[in-house]
This record gives structure tokens, C-alpha cells and sequence, in this order.
């Protein structure tokens, strides 16, 4: 399996002919080195919640790609108004589909979506267990530090991606208390550094880290496992 980081919370997800995109926030996010055309042959769209840093560029990658939006019930209809084809899921349930298994896990944090006629519901924010060949990923979307988390240990997770950048979301001593109550093999930090308010430095993360080993990517940088 490949992740490779496309900023903020953004990461591709490649195993055989999956290739799926999370929280795509790509011409938003001037850091990102991505832009939404450099993307093909996307099978896949995860959206954890509706906040713009994450649904992002969403909509123009699902229409180009004609991709499967997999989300929470709320943001599927939103999106199906728009569309797009989509995967309905909600908080606890795993689905079988025909690359691997996907379960939503609960975040703790908000989810409306920004429109021009106003805020529409968003449902409720969550996460994403993905399980493609055996290879496992947990992707926590925004979330506060909860006791929750202690519950994805028997998932054996091999690479989780924990938000660290504060204000919004766990800080990096947060993330810490999060990564014992996961223990996965591999920790990507991310959802730092893109707005003033979420400065932090994951290279503090990864010398807190005892519980296993800190990956840090770069923008546009790539993970094999
Ligand atoms: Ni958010
Ligand atoms: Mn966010």
C-alpha cells in the first residue's frame, strides 16, 4: 500500500487498482503541490466531515474521475444532490465493498457544510478504518482526544494519520495520549501548519512519540508499507 501526503489532512491511498483520496483540500491549500487535474484514475472519495479544508475539491475529483464518494449519510445526500455518486455510512458501521472494508469511527469535532444559501447539515464528523490486501489505515479526520480511540487498538492498525495542529482539533500532547490508546504501528501526524492558528511541529511529535514510529511526510511525499 501507498499513502502520499497531499497536505493538511489530505492523503492518496493506493493498494493494486484502489486508489482513493481522503479530505481532498487541494486548490484551497496553497501549501498543497497537487492540484485537482493531476489526479486520474481515482476509484475512490472519503470525506470525514463538511468542513471546506476537508470536502475540499470533492466534488470536481468525483465528477472527473467518475469516483465513489464514501461518506457520512448527511454529506452523501448533499453530494448526490450534486451528482455525485455516493456511499452512504454512519458512525460504527463496516461495509464490505469490492477493494476492502471501510468502517466509520466517531470524531469528536463538528460537520456543517459552507454553502452559498448557508450552513446545511453535515451530520455528524467521523473517521475512516480502510482495509485493502490485509494493509490497514485509520484516518481520524478533525477530532478532539477521546476515550473512544482506546477502542481501535483490536483494529491493529498499521499506519494511523492523528491530527497534532491544536485549536481545532488534539494537539500534539493530545495526539500523544491518542497514539497509546490506538498503538499502531506507524504514525503520520497531519492537520497542522496550514493556518496560523494550527502551528506545530510534528518533529516535537515524533520526539514524544514512544509508543511506535513516527513517519513525518513532506508535501507530495510517498509511504510504502
Ligand atoms: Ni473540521
Ligand atoms: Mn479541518
Amino acid at each position: 500500500m501507498k499513502l502520499t501526503y497531499l497536505g493538511h489532512s489530505s492523503f492518496l491511498v493506493e493498494e493494486g487498482k484502489f486508489k482513493g483520496v481522503v479530505d481532498p483540500f487541494l486548490s484551497g491549500n496553497q501549501a498543497s503541490t497537487t492540484r485537482p487535474d493531476d489526479i486520474k484514475d481515482l476509484t475512490h472519495v472519503f470525506i470525514t466531515h463538511g468542513h471546506g479544508d476537508h470536502i475540499g475539491d470533492a466534488v470536481q475529483l468525483a465528477k472527473a474521475n467518475d469516483a465513489l464518494v464514501i461518506t457520512n449519510a448527511e454529506i452523501a445526500d448533499y453530494l448526490s444532490s450534486k451528482g455525485l455518486r455516493v456511499h452512504a455510512m454512519h458512525i460504527g458501521g463496516r461495509f464490505r465493498f469490492d477493494f476492502g472494508t471501510v468502517k466509520m469511527t466517531p470524531a469528536l469535532h463538528g460537520s456543517g457544510i459552507k454553502t452559498e444559501k448557508g450552513m446545511v447539515y453535515g451530520g455528524n464528523p467521523g473517521g475512516f478504518v480502510i482495509e485493502v490486501n490485509g494493509k490497514k489505515v485509520y484516518h481520524a479526520g478533525d477530532t478532539g482526544l477521546t476515550m473512544d480511540m482506546k477502542l481501535l487498538e483490536s483494529e491493529k492498525i498499521d499506519v494511523a494519520m492523528l491530527p497534532i495542529g491544536g485549536n481545532f482539533t488534539m494537539d500534539i500532547d493530545d495526539a500523544i495520549i491518542a497514539t497509546d490508546f490506538i498503538r499502531p504501528k506507524i504514525l503520520i501526524p497531519m492537520h497542522y501548519g496550514t493556518f496560523q492558528v494550527i502551528e506545530a511541529d510534528p518533529k516535537e511529535f515524533k520526539e514524544k512519540n514512544k509508543t511506535c514510529e513516527t513517519v513525518i511526510l513532506e508535501i507530495g511525499q510517498g509511504y510504502d508499507f
